[in-house]
């Protein structure tokens, strides 16, 4: 397992280009730069550092049934990567805690709520678990963990192994060992775990006695990373700490006191200083989150982005070819100005392009707020620049790409080296004429042009997913696409049309024309992702 892709380190003008645009880099970390398409990494820097809510939910370490949110995340997340096998290369971070959720060892488990909405084909549910950990760390003022996607689902429950209290050390030792740690970053792991949150009595009534609160803290002062952690630990060397599972009556139950204590308190006195806390607890955790299965690859570290490309679509409409797309770009600069740049697919005569490209300006600028943790890594805002060029139907494009201007020059914007390239125009996702489905249907009618000499015979069908399921487990469906009566041939394409529920988003379309299968990314705004 542990894939744990420990990569080498930045090359000095990487981390020199991010120090400029005031992104902190994570040291030590390889961080990946976006190549559209790249919905994975697109969703990932989003959820972390832009406009999806995820990270909303657990800002200032928000407080939520009697204990944290990112305490339950936390939990959350140690639970479905307890099944680790580090010698079998099996469990760990793999989203088994769905199948999981009814065991007696995951009472009061809570967290897949939140997660749900976030899922995708490209961000699974581990994924999503993974990010909860990282952002509840620092929403709580712990450290900043590098985070990498790519986890990959289970499709079954794993084995029963999380540490219960009344296990004796012997057995924790062991089942901490299985999980890839030393007895030494057990008692870390357990620290910084045990930092957040508390004990429910409903869950441990062997714990919390009956006459006791209904809830007990961990520690005596307040829920935080910050000045908490370090104080629980001190709390637990000076014996003022109110730990339940330090305290509680019975003494087969205290797992923290023998776990804390099993080298003398060694460890615990090193973890008495609060940079050694945040240090030991980041690279802790961050081996928790990306101890995954064998053969799972995890990505580079996704640090935000500088420039992202989405909502990229070519289709017809008014007698041309109309290419839209977006580009992010971090903070907002008013000096700064951006134009999308394309190259003919066909030359043409009466082209409107000069030998440097034909170009428009944005149509619409919008910028918004980083999350807490785009801000923690430095950036305050994005800006997304739109973009709608028309373009003659007989040259259409092929590539484009973008120059920015922030003050100081123009400079081009390219796709990790090369053009973003429009591989084929032959079958479009066309989100001018998909509509929302008619009063009392819910959902949505798609419409998909086929360039109208090679639509004979065209078979055309959109893949959809719907994660956000009362089970955690997605739904994937493919739809089949009809002649669309309502959109007669036009422009030189034949539109094709299906219907798809609410909830669902559409993905690929994928057609087979003329013999020669067609596979087509929906990088549309309109997603419900
Ligand atoms: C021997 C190992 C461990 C034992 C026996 C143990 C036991 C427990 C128990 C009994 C609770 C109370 C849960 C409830 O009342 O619903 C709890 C809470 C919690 N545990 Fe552990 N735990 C262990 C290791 C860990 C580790 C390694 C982490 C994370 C790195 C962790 C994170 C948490 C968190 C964050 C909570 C608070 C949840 C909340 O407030 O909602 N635990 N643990
Ligand atoms: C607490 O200890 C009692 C007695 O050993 C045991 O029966 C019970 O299962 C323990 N509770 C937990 C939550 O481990
Ligand atoms: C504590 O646990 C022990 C061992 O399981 C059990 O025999 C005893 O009854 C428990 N004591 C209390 C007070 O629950
Ligand atoms: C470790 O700390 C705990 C809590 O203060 C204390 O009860 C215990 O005796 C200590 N153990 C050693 C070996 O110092
Ligand atoms: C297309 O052309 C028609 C007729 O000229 C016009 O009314 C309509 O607004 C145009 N639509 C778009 C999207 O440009
Ligand atoms: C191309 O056209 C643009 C405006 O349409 C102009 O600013 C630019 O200087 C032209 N470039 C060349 C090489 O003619």
């Amino acid at each position: 397992m542990v894939s744990a892709t420990h990569s080498i380190s930045n090359s000095a003008f990487s981390l020199l280009l991010l120090c400029i645009l005031g992104v902190n880099p994570v040291k030590g970390v390889s961080s990946a730069t976006f190549k559209w398409p790249d919905p994975r990494m697109d969703l990932i820097d989003e959820t972390l550092y832009g406009a999806k809510q995820l990270a909303a939910l657990t800002e200032n370490c928000a407080p939520r049934d009697k204990t944290t949110v990112a305490a339950q995340w936390i939990r959350l997340a140690y639970h479905d990567s307890s099944t680790a096998d580090v010698r079998e290369q099996t469990g760990g971070l793999d989203a088994s805690i769905v199948y999981e959720l009814e065991e007696d060892e995951n009472v009061g488990v809570k967290g897949l709520d939140d997660f749900r909405h976030f899922t995708s084909p490209y961000v699974s549910m581990a994924d999503v678990i993974a990010m909860g950990t990282v952002l509840s760390v620092a929403s709580c003022g712990g450290p900043i963990i590098p985070f990498r996607g790519g986890r990959v689902d289970a499709t079954k429950a794993g084995p029963d192994t999380v540490p219960e209290p009344y296990e004796d050390l012997e057995d924790h030792i062991e089942s901490f060992k299985r999980q890839g740690f030393t007895k030494t970053e057990m008692i870390g792991l357990v620290a910084c775990g045990h930092t957040l949150g508390g004990v429910r009595k409903v869950d441990f009534p062997d714990i919390i006695p009956e006459t006791g609160p209904d809830f007990e803290n961990f520690d005596r002062t307040e829920f935080k990373f910050d000045n908490a952690v370090y104080v629980d630990v001190t709390e637990f060397l000076d014996d003022t700490t109110a730990n339940p599972l330090v305290r509680t009556f019975n003494e087969t139950n205290r797992s923290d006191l023998r776990i804390f204590g099993s080298d003398k308190n060694v460890t615990m006195r090193s973890l008495a200083s609060p940079d050694k806390f945040s240090k030991t607890c980041g690279s802790l955790l961050e081996r928790m989150i990306n101890t995954v299965p064998k053969g799972v690859k995890l990505t580079d570290t996704v640090d935000p982005f500088e420039n992202k490309v989405s909502g990229v679509s070519l289709f017809p409409q008014n007698g041309t070819l109309v290419l839209q797309a977006t580009l992010r770009r971090i903070s907002a600069n008013p000096k700064r100005s951006v134009k999308l740049f394309w190259q003919e697919r066909q030359k043409q005569g009466s082209s409107a392009c000069n030998s440097s490209g034909c170009s428009v300006n944005p149509t619409k600028t919008t910028t918004y707020s980083a999350s807490f943790f785009g801000k923690l890594r430095g950036v305050k805002e994005f800006t997304n620049y739109e973009f709608r060029a028309q373009i003659p139907l007989g040259a259409s494009v092929s590539k484009f790409w973008f120059t920015v201007d922030e003050g100081s020059g123009a400079k081009t914007v390219e796709n990790g080296g090369g053009r973003y390239e429009i591989e084929q125009d032959t079958v479009v996702y066309d989100p001018a004429r998909t509509t929302i489905a008619s009063a009392g249907v819910d959902g949505k009618v798609l419409v998909v042009g086929v360039r109208t000499e090679q639509a004979a015979g065209a078979k055309v069908s959109v893949e959809t997913y719907q994660g956000d399921t009362s089970n955690y487990i997605p739904i994937i469906q493919n739809v089949d696409l009809q002649l669309d009566t309502k959109n007669p041939p036009k422009d030189g394409y034949t539109f094709f049309t299906g219907s798809i529920s609410s909830g669902a988003s559409y993905l690929h379309v994928n057609a087979v024309v003329g013999g020669k299968k067609i596979r087509q990314f929906v990088d549309s705004k309109d997603l419900v992702l």
